[in-house]
């Protein structure tokens, strides 16, 4: 049933991205109605096919129409500060994709049109949501691992992007750091609870020839607190997935050579997130008269039809930001917390570039 404080809504950029976040919404209780805009008016058309939704000629349609009190911006990324910021001086909430944008200054742009506008902005970091990382968070908090000092993430995928994509071409896409491992970098700051100060990104030549973007990074960084993290990152070697990565990914690459692991390692205890087996961990340190002690005291598993929930939870991060409007609560995450990121995915990519470490408070 309809909540009475229900609000209309608008899909900026409806491709892959955008017609997920059409499916979230469809049956929302918090959405009364959605208006559809992209610069492709194919597939504008094609969409009002399959979905009872308005679209808009122009992007000034939507800013100029006062009912609509929520835009996701799902262009490609380098659409996205320029809708982001034009959304906000209009009075719009924003929900805005991941990369926040193809450069530091325009994320930075972003959050300072929020900021003087006291607009809404919340970027797209599913991960957060979902519960095989909200777990870790939950033990996190509940002291269960102590301070984090360490943690490593491996991530193998299949390659993505044609080779005419946005994606695999720099300006359009910002880099592969801020395009594909953001998310990761996102979470580790988020368990870790501390900012980044240095960061060491090296490359091997790519794989993919095509791409102008890097695909594959060893990538290290030192938090201020000295909790220290590695994330280590390939494309290519996984099996090609042809299908849609966001449904059935897990299944579907599950044992083809896709791999997505982190171990998390506090003062107290550990803990390992492992997609495609789907499993959780966690280990508690002790200490007796053999010497320091580990005990293996929680392995936790989902069913198949919980990935979504346990792996990128768009759906519950879509519905949340439109309940947080309509009632006129903040972002669940704050624009100058995803900014941080950003700028650890620009520090990461320049580090990369000129082969040395990078301080974070080179990057303004
Ligand atoms: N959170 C996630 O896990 C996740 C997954 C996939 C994509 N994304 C992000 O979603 C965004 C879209 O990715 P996608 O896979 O849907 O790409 P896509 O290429 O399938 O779709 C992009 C759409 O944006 C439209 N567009 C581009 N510029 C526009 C503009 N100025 N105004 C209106 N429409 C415009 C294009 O016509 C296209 O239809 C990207 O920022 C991407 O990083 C996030």
């Amino acid at each position: 049933m309809m909540n009475e404080n229900a609000i209309e809504v608008a899909i900026l950029g409806c491709g892959q991205m955008g017609q997920h976040i059409l499916e979230h919404l469809r049956d929302c209780p918090w959405v009364r109605g959605i208006t559809v805009f992209d610069r492709n008016a194919d597939r504008m058309e094609s969409l009002k096919q399959g979905f009872a939704v308005s679209t808009a000629a122009t992007l000034d349609e939507v800013l100029r129409n006062p009912e609509i009190k929520l835009v996701f911006i799902t262009a490609s990324n380098n659409a996205h500060k320029e809708l982001a910021v034009a959304a906000l001086e209009a009075g719009k909430a924003v929900m805005c994709e991941k990369p926040m944008a193809t450069t530091l200054a325009d994320a930075t742009a972003m959050v300072e049109a929020a900021e003087r506008t006291n607009g809404f902005l919340q970027v797209g970091f599913e991960l957060r949501y979902s519960r095989l990382y909200t777990t870790v968070k939950d033990w996190i908090e509940g002291d269960l691992l102590g301070r984090v000092l360490n943690t490593q993430c491996t991530y193998i995928s299949s390659a993505w992007g044609k080779h005419s994509s946005w994606r695999v071409a720099s300006k359009t896409s910002g880099g592969m750091f801020g395009e594909k491992l953001s998310h990761y970098v996102d979470l580790v700051r988020w368990w870790v609870g501390d900012e980044v100060e240095e960061v060491y990104a090296t490359c091997a030549p790519n794989v993919i020839p095509y791409y102008e973007v890097h695909d594959n990074y060893h990538c290290s960084y030192r938090f201020k607190n000295g909790a220290v993290s590695q994330l280590t990152f390939m494309m290519g070697p996984a099996a090609t997935f042809k299908g849609d990565p966001l449904q059935n990914a897990v299944s579907q690459q599950s044992g083809d050579g896709h791999m997505l692991r982190y171990m998390i390692c506090g003062e107290k205890g550990a803990a390992e997130t492992d997609v495609f087996p789907r499993t959780i961990k966690r280990w508690e340190f002790g200490d007796n008269d053999w010497g320091q002690t580990s005990a293996w005291v929680q392995n936790e598993t989902w069913d198949p039809q919980y990935d979504f929930a346990y792996f990128h939870n768009t759906h519950d991060q879509a519905r949340d930001i439109v309940r947080r409007v309509a009632e006129g609560k903040p972002p669940s995450i704050n624009p100058r917390d995803a900014l941080e990121t950003t700028r650890l995915c620009f520090a990461a990519e320049l580090s990369a570039t000129e082969k040395r470490p990078v301080r974070l408070d080179e990057l303004k």
